[in-house]
């Protein structure tokens, strides 16, 4: 479905604040987003993982939840003539911002960096949202704070300026407890032993393990990181991939429970996006690949788990220029082809088989446009 296409249905409750009236709607045409399965065998032992594609969703990844949870918290400021939404976002939260804010008549202001897909950059353009760059160098860490002080700095001189700020709303996590995770909980079937769920700003953690404590109480938690990223106090060290890791952590991730954290190495992540495409046609985006890599980590430790839940945040699509390009790879000192790439990377990507899908999955599953050219690949 295309970005621009906001998930709105006809209204049930109409309030006296436009902004929440909206949010109601969407929600209420949100279709509910596919899971696809797919087998692999690790240590001689096949195993199961339930991959949860967010990327189906109305403005392509998870952070659409996120994004109207946000915005419903901060409406009435919203109301106010002349109120203009700031955000950092590594993308995803961008274009779903981008696409309300247009929808609803209100300045947008996206403050990003240069590791972000130039696709998400120019979605956010389309949909009528204004960048404003932070220019971290490639090999600081630092990224996310430079962000988060151009966004206070912002806040600070334009009039009615209104910053949701995903990093410290308590919106963002319980949109994924109280939508995100039963919706999950229903597709799940009861053999599932383990979820895996890549962390940021540690929402979509934060909310999943919440819902499953009480719902699942059998099911382990695990949360993926990136090496280099510092949410659970890892050594900093630059990143290539966006939308997973993060160079501070979040509030809310400390009463979040996990049974487990798995920091994996990007290149694996990278590794595991090429094999799953090139053996299902399924083409995920660089954090998906990661909570890929971590669940196939963590089933070489664990014979007696048979059966995962992936959160799957977004989709190939966006990763042409990045995840999905040769001159990308070549950068981060991968290989082109999968092939190459399972064997160079280790034995942790050993190959996957999906089933066919439950219900028809909309075309762009494996869409990963036609490669720009070089001047495109961000550097
Ligand atoms: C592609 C992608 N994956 C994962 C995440 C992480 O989600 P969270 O911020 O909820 O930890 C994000 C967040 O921006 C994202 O864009």
């Amino acid at each position: 479905m295309s970005p621009t296409t906001p998930p709105v249905t006809a209204a049930t409750t109409e309030t006296t604040n436009p902004v929440l009236d909206y949010v109601r709607r969407a929600v209420d045409g949100y279709p509910v987003v596919p899971v696809r399965t797919v087998h692999t065998e690790i240590a001689g032992i096949p195993r199961t993982l339930t991959l949860k594609l967010e990327g189906h969703s109305p403005w392509r990844s998870v952070k659409g939840r996120t994004a109207l949870s946000l915005v419903r918290s901060v409406a009435d400021d919203l109301t106010v003539p002349g109120a203009t939404v700031v955000e950092s976002t590594s993308g995803n939260l961008g274009l779903a911002l981008s696409a309300i804010c247009r929808d609803l008549g209100l300045r947008f202001i996206a403050v990003v960096d240069q590791r972000q897909s130039p696709v998400l950059r120019k979605a956010i353009e389309d949909n009528g949202g204004e960048l404003d760059w932070v220019k971290t160098p490639d090999d600081a860490a630092t990224h996310l704070q430079d962000r988060i002080a151009r966004v206070r700095e912002l806040v600070r001189d334009l009039p009615h300026a209104v910053w949701p700020n995903q990093y410290e709303n308590d919106a963002n996590w319980r949109v994924h407890e109280s939508w995100t995770a039963p919706e999950l909980d229903a597709q799940a079937g009861p053999e599932a032993q383990v979820l895996f769920a890549g962390v940021s700003t540690g929402g979509t953690l934060a909310g999943l393990s919440r819902y499953f404590r009480h719902a699942r109480p059998n099911l382990r938690i695990v949360a993926v990181d990136v090496r280099g990223s510092t949410v659970f106090g890892g050594v900093p060290r630059p990143r290539a991939l966006s939308g997973i890791g993060a160079s501070r952590r979040s509030a809310f991730l400390d009463g979040t429970d996990c049974d487990a954290v798995l920091l994996v190495e990007e290149r694996r992540a990278v590794a595991c996006c090429h094999t799953l495409r090139a053996d299902t046609g399924i083409a995920v985006g660089g954090s998906s690949g990661a909570v890929l890599a971590g669940a196939l980590e963590y089933f070489y430790r664990h014979p007696e788990v048979r059966h995962a839940l992936c959160l799957c945040p977004d989709l190939g699509d966006n990763y042409a220029p990045t995840v999905y390009h040769p001159a990308w790879l070549d950068r981060i000192g991968l290989p082109a082809d999968a092939g190459r790439l399972r064997h160079r990377t280790g034995a942790a990507c050993p190959g996957f088989r999906a089933d066919a899908p439950e219900h028809p999955v909309p075309d762009d599953e494996a869409a990963v446009p036609t490669a720009p050219s070089e001047e495109d690949v961000p550097r």
